[in-house]
Protein backbone atom coordinates (compact mmCIF):
# COMPACT_ATOMS: atom_id res chain seq x y z
CA UNK A 1 0.00 0.00 0.00
CA UNK A 2 3.06 2.34 0.30
CA UNK A 3 2.75 3.07 -3.68
CA UNK A 4 -0.02 4.88 -2.75
CA UNK A 5 1.23 8.03 -0.91
CA UNK A 6 4.41 9.84 -1.66
CA UNK A 7 4.91 10.46 -4.97
CA UNK A 8 1.71 10.99 -5.98
CA UNK A 9 0.77 14.02 -3.02
CA UNK A 10 3.57 16.43 -4.45
CA UNK A 11 2.53 16.15 -7.95
CA UNK A 12 -1.06 16.40 -7.25
CA UNK A 13 -0.32 19.64 -5.39
CA UNK A 14 0.91 20.99 -8.37
CA UNK A 15 -1.99 20.40 -10.64
CA UNK A 16 -4.21 21.53 -7.91
CA UNK A 17 -2.16 25.11 -8.05
CA UNK A 18 -2.53 24.98 -11.73
CA UNK A 19 -5.55 24.86 -12.09
CA UNK A 20 -6.78 26.42 -9.85
CA UNK A 21 -8.06 29.97 -12.01
CA UNK A 22 -10.54 27.28 -13.79
CA UNK A 23 -12.33 26.74 -10.70
CA UNK A 24 -15.68 27.85 -10.42
CA UNK A 25 -16.92 28.37 -6.87
CA UNK A 26 -20.38 28.37 -7.53
CA UNK A 27 -20.35 25.06 -8.79
CA UNK A 28 -19.80 22.45 -6.14
CA UNK A 29 -17.86 19.51 -6.99
CA UNK A 30 -16.87 16.85 -4.71
CA UNK A 31 -14.04 14.73 -2.95
CA UNK A 32 -15.60 11.06 -1.60
CA UNK A 33 -14.08 8.89 1.15
CA UNK A 34 -15.62 5.69 2.24
CA UNK A 35 -15.94 2.31 1.56
CA UNK A 36 -17.60 -0.12 -0.93
CA UNK A 37 -20.87 2.00 -0.51
CA UNK A 38 -19.24 4.63 -2.32
CA UNK A 39 -16.40 2.44 -4.83
CA UNK A 40 -16.63 3.87 -7.94
CA UNK A 41 -13.82 1.67 -9.16
CA UNK A 42 -11.09 2.35 -6.75
CA UNK A 43 -10.29 -1.49 -5.78
CA UNK A 44 -10.01 -2.58 -9.41
CA UNK A 45 -6.60 -1.08 -10.10
CA UNK A 46 -5.25 -2.63 -6.43
CA UNK A 47 -3.59 -5.66 -6.85
CA UNK A 48 -4.46 -8.70 -4.74
CA UNK A 49 -7.41 -6.61 -3.58
CA UNK A 50 -10.24 -9.41 -2.90
CA UNK A 51 -12.90 -6.62 -2.51
CA UNK A 52 -13.76 -5.96 -6.57
CA UNK A 53 -16.85 -5.92 -7.92
CA UNK A 54 -15.63 -5.14 -11.70
CA UNK A 55 -17.16 -8.20 -12.48
CA UNK A 56 -20.94 -9.32 -13.70
CA UNK A 57 -23.80 -9.38 -12.77
CA UNK A 58 -22.49 -6.17 -10.68
CA UNK A 59 -22.95 -3.25 -13.42
CA UNK A 60 -25.91 -5.17 -15.31
CA UNK A 61 -28.22 -1.78 -15.28
CA UNK A 62 -25.26 0.50 -15.83
CA UNK A 63 -25.37 2.01 -19.36
CA UNK A 64 -23.84 -1.00 -21.78
CA UNK A 65 -24.39 -3.19 -18.33
CA UNK A 66 -20.75 -2.37 -17.69
CA UNK A 67 -19.44 -4.11 -14.83
CA UNK A 68 -17.70 -0.63 -13.30
CA UNK A 69 -16.41 -2.35 -9.57
CA UNK A 70 -19.47 -0.55 -8.03
CA UNK A 71 -21.28 -2.76 -5.59
CA UNK A 72 -24.60 -2.78 -7.60
CA UNK A 73 -26.78 -3.34 -10.12
CA UNK A 74 -26.04 0.07 -11.65
CA UNK A 75 -25.13 3.71 -9.94
CA UNK A 76 -24.44 3.49 -6.33
CA UNK A 77 -24.93 6.61 -3.78
CA UNK A 78 -21.99 8.46 -5.03
CA UNK A 79 -22.92 9.21 -8.32
CA UNK A 80 -26.22 9.54 -7.22
CA UNK A 81 -25.95 12.15 -4.20
CA UNK A 82 -23.34 14.03 -6.46
CA UNK A 83 -25.88 13.97 -9.46
CA UNK A 84 -28.54 15.93 -7.13
CA UNK A 85 -26.33 18.28 -6.48
CA UNK A 86 -24.69 19.71 -8.66
CA UNK A 87 -23.99 19.65 -12.61
CA UNK A 88 -22.19 16.54 -13.04
CA UNK A 89 -24.28 13.55 -13.67
CA UNK A 90 -22.06 10.73 -11.99
CA UNK A 91 -19.50 10.40 -9.02
CA UNK A 92 -15.90 11.26 -10.11
CA UNK A 93 -13.91 8.98 -10.86
CA UNK A 94 -11.99 6.89 -8.56
CA UNK A 95 -8.67 8.65 -7.76
CA UNK A 96 -6.52 5.70 -9.50
CA UNK A 97 -7.83 5.83 -12.76
CA UNK A 98 -7.34 9.71 -13.09
CA UNK A 99 -4.05 8.76 -12.79
CA UNK A 100 -3.57 6.50 -15.55
CA UNK A 101 -5.43 8.74 -17.56
CA UNK A 102 -3.19 11.56 -18.05
CA UNK A 103 -4.65 13.69 -20.84
CA UNK A 104 -7.75 14.28 -18.72
CA UNK A 105 -6.58 14.61 -15.65
CA UNK A 106 -6.12 18.32 -15.28
CA UNK A 107 -9.91 18.72 -16.05
CA UNK A 108 -11.23 16.26 -13.75
CA UNK A 109 -9.36 17.06 -10.84
CA UNK A 110 -11.58 20.20 -10.62
CA UNK A 111 -14.82 17.65 -10.90
CA UNK A 112 -13.58 16.05 -7.51
CA UNK A 113 -12.07 12.75 -6.86
CA UNK A 114 -13.39 9.73 -5.68
CA UNK A 115 -11.07 8.16 -2.65
CA UNK A 116 -13.51 5.25 -1.80
CA UNK A 117 -12.48 1.78 -1.35
CA UNK A 118 -14.51 -1.57 -0.61
CA UNK A 119 -13.31 -2.90 2.40
CA UNK A 120 -11.80 0.25 4.05
CA UNK A 121 -12.25 1.45 7.17
CA UNK A 122 -12.09 4.18 9.81
CA UNK A 123 -9.40 1.80 11.54
CA UNK A 124 -6.39 2.06 9.65
CA UNK A 125 -6.59 -1.66 9.43
CA UNK A 126 -9.97 -2.16 8.58
CA UNK A 127 -9.99 -4.18 5.84
CA UNK A 128 -6.32 -5.48 5.76
CA UNK A 129 -7.40 -8.70 7.64
CA UNK A 130 -9.84 -10.10 4.54
CA UNK A 131 -8.75 -7.81 2.02
CA UNK A 132 -6.44 -5.61 0.84
CA UNK A 133 -7.80 -2.20 0.65
CA UNK A 134 -6.83 1.21 1.94
CA UNK A 135 -8.51 3.05 4.72
CA UNK A 136 -8.96 6.72 5.21
CA UNK A 137 -5.97 7.36 6.81
CA UNK A 138 -3.17 6.34 4.35
CA UNK A 139 -4.53 6.81 0.67
CA UNK A 140 -2.96 10.29 0.44
CA UNK A 141 -6.25 12.11 -0.11
CA UNK A 142 -5.97 14.24 2.86
CA UNK A 143 -2.64 15.54 1.80
CA UNK A 144 -3.60 16.00 -2.10
CA UNK A 145 -5.66 19.02 -1.14
CA UNK A 146 -2.36 20.80 0.07
CA UNK A 147 -0.92 23.36 -0.06
CA UNK A 148 -2.30 27.12 1.26
CA UNK A 149 -2.60 28.27 -1.92
CA UNK A 150 -5.36 25.80 -2.76
CA UNK A 151 -7.59 26.68 -0.45
CA UNK A 152 -10.27 29.22 -1.58
CA UNK A 153 -10.74 25.49 -4.30
CA UNK A 154 -10.54 23.32 -1.83
CA UNK A 155 -13.02 24.80 1.10
CA UNK A 156 -15.95 24.88 -1.63
CA UNK A 157 -15.65 20.95 -2.34
CA UNK A 158 -18.34 18.52 -0.47
CA UNK A 159 -16.48 16.03 1.04
CA UNK A 160 -18.84 12.94 1.45
CA UNK A 161 -17.79 10.44 3.94
CA UNK A 162 -19.51 7.15 3.49
CA UNK A 163 -17.83 4.57 6.15
CA UNK A 164 -18.03 2.39 9.41
CA UNK A 165 -19.62 -0.87 8.34
CA UNK A 166 -16.56 -2.67 7.70
CA UNK A 167 -14.87 -1.68 11.45
CA UNK A 168 -18.33 -2.45 13.12
CA UNK A 169 -18.03 -5.78 11.20
CA UNK A 170 -14.55 -6.11 11.95
CA UNK A 171 -15.20 -5.76 15.94
CA UNK A 172 -13.37 -8.75 17.83
CA UNK A 173 -15.78 -10.66 19.94
CA UNK A 174 -16.70 -9.56 23.32
CA UNK A 175 -15.28 -5.73 22.27
CA UNK A 176 -17.93 -3.43 24.70
CA UNK A 177 -20.02 -1.84 22.43
CA UNK A 178 -19.39 1.77 23.93
CA UNK A 179 -15.56 1.23 23.96
CA UNK A 180 -15.29 0.66 20.52
CA UNK A 181 -17.52 3.58 19.78
CA UNK A 182 -15.47 6.12 21.92
CA UNK A 183 -11.79 4.45 20.08
CA UNK A 184 -13.77 4.62 16.56
CA UNK A 185 -15.06 8.39 17.08
CA UNK A 186 -11.79 9.01 18.20
CA UNK A 187 -10.22 8.05 14.99
CA UNK A 188 -12.99 9.62 12.79
CA UNK A 189 -12.50 13.17 14.86
CA UNK A 190 -8.60 12.97 13.84
CA UNK A 191 -9.46 12.01 9.92
CA UNK A 192 -11.98 15.36 9.81
CA UNK A 193 -9.41 17.78 11.49
CA UNK A 194 -6.71 16.51 9.02
CA UNK A 195 -9.06 17.72 6.62
CA UNK A 196 -10.06 20.37 8.25
CA UNK A 197 -6.18 21.87 8.58
CA UNK A 198 -6.01 21.16 4.31
CA UNK A 199 -9.01 23.27 4.04
CA UNK A 200 -12.14 21.35 3.93
CA UNK A 201 -15.14 23.16 5.40
CA UNK A 202 -18.22 21.12 3.66
CA UNK A 203 -18.96 17.78 5.31
CA UNK A 204 -21.87 15.51 4.07
CA UNK A 205 -21.28 12.42 6.19
CA UNK A 206 -22.90 9.42 5.76
CA UNK A 207 -23.63 7.10 9.03
CA UNK A 208 -23.95 3.38 8.85
CA UNK A 209 -26.95 1.53 7.58
CA UNK A 210 -28.85 -1.14 9.78
CA UNK A 211 -25.92 -3.90 9.05
CA UNK A 212 -27.52 -6.26 11.26
CA UNK A 213 -30.20 -6.52 8.48
CA UNK A 214 -28.02 -7.11 5.61
CA UNK A 215 -28.56 -10.66 4.10
CA UNK A 216 -25.10 -11.45 5.22
CA UNK A 217 -25.55 -10.72 8.70
CA UNK A 218 -29.06 -12.23 8.58
CA UNK A 219 -28.23 -15.64 8.38
CA UNK A 220 -26.83 -15.42 11.77
CA UNK A 221 -30.34 -14.98 13.20
CA UNK A 222 -32.47 -18.91 12.48
CA UNK A 223 -35.86 -16.70 12.08
CA UNK A 224 -34.30 -14.88 9.15
CA UNK A 225 -34.84 -11.70 11.33
CA UNK A 226 -32.74 -8.74 11.85
CA UNK A 227 -29.45 -9.39 14.35
CA UNK A 228 -30.27 -6.60 16.90
CA UNK A 229 -26.83 -6.26 19.00
CA UNK A 230 -25.48 -5.80 15.10
CA UNK A 231 -27.55 -3.34 14.81
CA UNK A 232 -27.68 -1.34 18.19
CA UNK A 233 -23.95 -0.85 17.46
CA UNK A 234 -24.96 1.22 14.26
CA UNK A 235 -27.46 3.33 16.40
CA UNK A 236 -24.94 3.85 18.77
CA UNK A 237 -22.35 5.04 15.74
CA UNK A 238 -25.11 7.65 14.83
CA UNK A 239 -25.17 9.10 18.35
CA UNK A 240 -22.19 9.48 18.35
CA UNK A 241 -21.11 10.48 14.98
CA UNK A 242 -23.97 13.53 15.94
CA UNK A 243 -22.23 14.12 18.74
CA UNK A 244 -18.94 14.50 17.39
CA UNK A 245 -19.97 16.26 14.29
CA UNK A 246 -21.77 19.38 16.83
CA UNK A 247 -18.34 19.73 18.63
CA UNK A 248 -16.45 19.15 15.85
CA UNK A 249 -18.50 22.04 14.16
CA UNK A 250 -18.39 24.48 17.39
CA UNK A 251 -14.34 23.68 17.72
CA UNK A 252 -13.47 24.50 13.98
CA UNK A 253 -14.27 28.09 12.55
CA UNK A 254 -16.50 27.41 9.13
CA UNK A 255 -17.06 24.17 9.37
CA UNK A 256 -20.60 23.29 7.77
CA UNK A 257 -21.69 19.79 7.48
CA UNK A 258 -25.12 17.71 7.23
CA UNK A 259 -25.18 13.99 9.00
CA UNK A 260 -27.35 11.74 7.08
CA UNK A 261 -28.69 8.98 9.57
CA UNK A 262 -28.26 6.05 7.05
CA UNK A 263 -29.78 3.63 10.05
CA UNK A 264 -33.43 5.28 10.23
CA UNK A 265 -33.72 5.92 6.17
CA UNK A 266 -33.30 1.94 5.67
CA UNK A 267 -35.26 1.03 8.74
CA UNK A 268 -38.01 2.91 7.32
CA UNK A 269 -37.83 1.38 4.59
CA UNK A 270 -37.23 -2.23 6.19
CA UNK A 271 -40.06 -1.16 8.01
CA UNK A 272 -42.19 -0.11 5.41
CA UNK A 273 -41.50 -1.15 1.98
CA UNK A 274 -44.56 -1.26 0.32
CA UNK A 275 -45.09 2.31 0.85
CA UNK A 276 -41.56 3.38 -0.53
CA UNK A 277 -41.79 0.58 -3.43
CA UNK A 278 -40.09 -2.01 -2.67
CA UNK A 279 -41.06 -5.77 -2.35
CA UNK A 280 -38.48 -7.63 -1.13
CA UNK A 281 -36.30 -5.67 1.82
CA UNK A 282 -34.46 -9.07 3.15
CA UNK A 283 -33.17 -10.89 0.51
CA UNK A 284 -30.47 -10.71 -2.42
CA UNK A 285 -31.10 -9.31 -5.53
CA UNK A 286 -28.21 -11.41 -6.75
CA UNK A 287 -26.32 -14.30 -4.70
CA UNK A 288 -27.89 -14.72 -1.53
CA UNK A 289 -26.67 -14.35 2.60
CA UNK A 290 -23.82 -16.52 2.17
CA UNK A 291 -22.55 -16.00 -1.57
CA UNK A 292 -21.10 -13.00 -3.00
CA UNK A 293 -22.88 -11.92 -6.69
CA UNK A 294 -20.95 -13.51 -9.35
CA UNK A 295 -22.09 -14.73 -13.23
CA UNK A 296 -24.20 -17.78 -12.50
CA UNK A 297 -25.70 -16.67 -9.64
CA UNK A 298 -29.41 -16.20 -9.26
CA UNK A 299 -30.71 -12.99 -10.35
CA UNK A 300 -34.19 -11.47 -9.52
CA UNK A 301 -36.28 -10.28 -12.13
CA UNK A 302 -37.24 -6.95 -10.75
CA UNK A 303 -34.04 -5.20 -9.57
CA UNK A 304 -36.30 -2.14 -8.37
CA UNK A 305 -38.49 -3.95 -6.15
CA UNK A 306 -35.38 -5.10 -3.87
CA UNK A 307 -33.55 -3.42 -1.54
CA UNK A 308 -29.81 -5.43 -1.52
CA UNK A 309 -28.71 -5.92 -4.37
CA UNK A 310 -26.13 -8.74 -3.09
CA UNK A 311 -25.48 -9.50 0.34
CA UNK A 312 -24.25 -6.07 2.02
CA UNK A 313 -25.41 -3.19 -0.57
CA UNK A 314 -27.76 -1.69 -1.89
CA UNK A 315 -29.65 -1.93 -4.95
CA UNK A 316 -29.61 0.86 -7.53
CA UNK A 317 -33.17 1.60 -6.47
CA UNK A 318 -32.32 1.54 -2.80
CA UNK A 319 -29.28 4.42 -3.42
CA UNK A 320 -31.79 6.76 -5.39
CA UNK A 321 -34.04 6.80 -2.62
CA UNK A 322 -31.11 7.33 -0.03
CA UNK A 323 -29.97 9.89 -2.19
CA UNK A 324 -32.95 12.13 -3.20
CA UNK A 325 -33.83 11.89 0.98
CA UNK A 326 -30.76 13.37 2.03
CA UNK A 327 -30.36 15.78 -0.39
CA UNK A 328 -34.04 17.02 0.03
CA UNK A 329 -35.46 15.95 3.57
CA UNK A 330 -36.91 18.25 5.47
CA UNK A 331 -36.40 18.83 9.37
CA UNK A 332 -33.44 16.32 11.27
CA UNK A 333 -35.31 13.01 11.12
CA UNK A 334 -33.13 11.36 8.39
CA UNK A 335 -30.37 14.69 7.92
CA UNK A 336 -29.47 16.93 10.33
CA UNK A 337 -28.73 20.14 10.51
CA UNK A 338 -29.14 21.24 7.36
CA UNK A 339 -29.67 18.75 3.93
CA UNK A 340 -27.24 18.23 1.09
CA UNK A 341 -28.27 20.47 -1.31
CA UNK A 342 -28.36 23.17 1.15
CA UNK A 343 -24.93 22.23 2.16
CA UNK A 344 -24.09 22.59 -1.65
CA UNK A 345 -25.14 26.07 -1.45
CA UNK A 346 -23.87 27.48 1.23
CA UNK A 347 -20.88 29.59 0.96
CA UNK A 348 -18.13 29.02 3.17
C1 LIG B 1 -34.02 -12.52 15.11
O1 LIG B 1 -35.17 -12.09 14.41
C2 LIG B 1 -36.34 -11.98 15.20
C3 LIG B 1 -37.45 -11.50 14.26
O2 LIG B 1 -37.63 -12.37 13.20
C4 LIG B 1 -36.16 -11.02 16.35
O3 LIG B 1 -37.32 -11.00 17.15
C5 LIG B 1 -34.94 -11.43 17.16
O4 LIG B 1 -34.70 -10.46 18.16
C6 LIG B 1 -33.74 -11.55 16.27
N1 LIG B 1 -32.60 -12.04 17.03
C7 LIG B 1 -31.54 -11.30 17.30
C8 LIG B 1 -30.44 -11.95 18.03
O5 LIG B 1 -31.43 -10.14 16.96
C1 LIG C 1 -26.75 -19.62 -1.64
O1 LIG C 1 -26.28 -19.90 -2.94
C2 LIG C 1 -25.39 -21.00 -2.99
C3 LIG C 1 -24.83 -21.10 -4.40
O2 LIG C 1 -25.83 -20.93 -5.37
C4 LIG C 1 -26.13 -22.27 -2.56
O3 LIG C 1 -25.25 -23.37 -2.57
C5 LIG C 1 -26.66 -22.05 -1.14
O4 LIG C 1 -27.45 -23.15 -0.77
C6 LIG C 1 -27.50 -20.79 -1.08
N1 LIG C 1 -27.85 -20.53 0.30
C7 LIG C 1 -29.10 -20.27 0.69
C8 LIG C 1 -29.30 -20.04 2.13
O5 LIG C 1 -30.02 -20.25 -0.11
C1 LIG D 1 -33.99 20.86 2.12
O1 LIG D 1 -33.78 21.13 0.78
C2 LIG D 1 -34.85 21.79 0.10
C3 LIG D 1 -34.44 22.01 -1.32
O2 LIG D 1 -33.23 22.66 -1.42
C4 LIG D 1 -35.26 23.06 0.80
O3 LIG D 1 -36.30 23.71 0.13
C5 LIG D 1 -35.64 22.75 2.20
O4 LIG D 1 -35.96 23.90 2.91
C6 LIG D 1 -34.58 21.97 2.93
N1 LIG D 1 -35.11 21.55 4.19
C7 LIG D 1 -34.43 21.52 5.31
C8 LIG D 1 -35.16 21.24 6.57
O5 LIG D 1 -33.26 21.71 5.37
Amino acid sequence: MATLTGGWIGFLSLAIIAFINLAKADVPAFFIFGDSTADVGTNNNLQDCGAKANYPYNGIDYPYSTPTGRFSNGYNSADLIVRQLGNFKISPPPFLSLLERMPTFKRNILRGVNFASGGSGIFKETGRIRFVSFSLSDKGGPKVLGPAEADHLISNFIYIISVGSNDIIEIPFGTPTQKFINKIHFAYANHLKNLYKLGARKFGIISVPPIGCCPAVRVYNSSGGCVDPVNAIARAFYKASDALLQHFSSEFKGVKYSLANAYHMTMSIIDNPIANGFKDVKTACCGNGTVACKEGSNLCANRNDYLFWDWFHPTQAASELAALTLAFAEGPEFVKPMNFSQLARVVV
